[in-house]
């Protein structure tokens, strides 16, 4: 190869123009998914502290919102229940009845705004009195085959009521196959399961934990999540989905794992997803309000990195700002 001094680099970068016949193409609107937390009742828009410009919705309150991000062309949600904690018991029944605000909201949201796509997320920390992702067992961590159970029966739920995809995130083994087993027998093989393959026990989870009062108590999720450093058992999770299944896998966090979901990436042909969690948001913020930097620039750092680490699909909370970030 040709070095220095005819091979200059800068030539590329030294004026605008020729910036920007180069720039990269950003992630795009459609891409994106936006997660949406979604409390019982009416007429409540209640901040999340942790979480600076994040609320948490009824399903009256969350419509308008939904439409503007509908507007800017951003392709789905993402649905969290944070149901009352007085229906919590420990095998997280509440998930499956009246109790369970998503529910109400899958069929409200497919009906009034039909051009974005939703998801609901499917674990039963948020559901169960010990915040664990499903029915604990005797160590206290979650017992698989009876979790199985109840999550099939959850996402049923979830389908019954119109969701384009259910997202089970439990990180239970088989859950794929179950759940995809129960929607099939049931009339709903058209309804994707959008799997958290990859999911790691993760010190990012904090806000969200925060937002959906779903931190555990007794076991945390070591039992189930992987550990920061198991790259291969993290590439063996999301190909194991695949054979059960899935029609789309994810890697989650995204920017601490941006290696997880480019060789993820290689060792599939699925459609990946990269969820851009709330410690990753709320760092960003936390970082803007001190003045240490640009609020918006390093949101679309984020969001671009995670697009060039391989991701098809963006999860995150910055995507009711797309405009702002992407200067649109
Ligand atoms: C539920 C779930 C969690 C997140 C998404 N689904 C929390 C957890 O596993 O404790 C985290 C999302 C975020 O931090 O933005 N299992
Ligand atoms: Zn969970």
């Amino acid at each position: 190869m040709q070095g220095y001094p005819i091979r200059r680099m800068r030539r590329l970068r030294k004026s605008p123009e020729i910036r920007g016949i180069l720039a990269a193409p950003p992630p795009s609107p459609a891409n994106m998914i936006w997660p949406v937390f979604i409390i019982p009742g009416k007429n409540k828009k209640i901040p999340i502290n942790s979480m600076p410009g994040q609320f948490r919705w009824t399903t009256d309150t969350v419509l308008p919102q939904l439409e503007k991000i509908a507007k800017i062309g951003i392709g789905g949600i993402m649905l969290f229940g944070v149901p009352e904690d007085s229906g919590k018991s420990d095998d997280g029944n509440l998930a499956l009845g009246s109790g369970n605000p998503v529910l109400k909201a899958i069929s409200l949201i497919r009906k009034e705004i039909p051009s974005i796509a939703i998801f609901a997320d499917l674990c039963l920390c948020g559901y169960t009195r010990n915040g664990q992702c499903g029915i604990a067992g005797a160590d206290g961590s979650p017992d698989n085959a009876r979790s199985l159970e109840i999550l099939s029966k959850t996402g049923l739920a979830y389908a019954e009521a119109g969701a384009h995809g259910v997202a089970p995130s439990a990180m239970m083994d088989g859950q794929v196959c179950e759940i995809r087993k129960s929607l099939d027998s049931n009339g709903f093989s058209d309804t994707l399961i959008m799997s958290y393959s990859a999911k790691f026990a993760s010190s990012f989870y904090g806000p969200f934990r925060d937002a959906a009062s779903s931190a555990p108590h007794g076991a945390d999720r070591s039992s189930h999540q992987l550990a920061c450093g198991a790259l291969d058992q993290a590439v063996m999770e999301s190909i194991l989905d695949e054979s059960e299944g899935a029609d789309i896998l994810m890697v989650k966090p995204a920017l601490p794992y941006l290696d997880v979901i480019a060789k993820t990436k290689e060792a599939t042909r699925l459609p990946l997803a990269a969820f851009n969690v709330s410690g990753e948001y709320s760092m960003i913020h936390a970082a803007a309000e001190r003045g240490w930097g640009n609020l918006l620039d390093m949101a679309r750092e984020s969001l671009i990195s995670i697009k060039r680490a391989g991701a098809d699909i963006i999860i995150s909370y910055w995507s009711d700002r797309f405009n702002d970030i992407f200067q649109k």
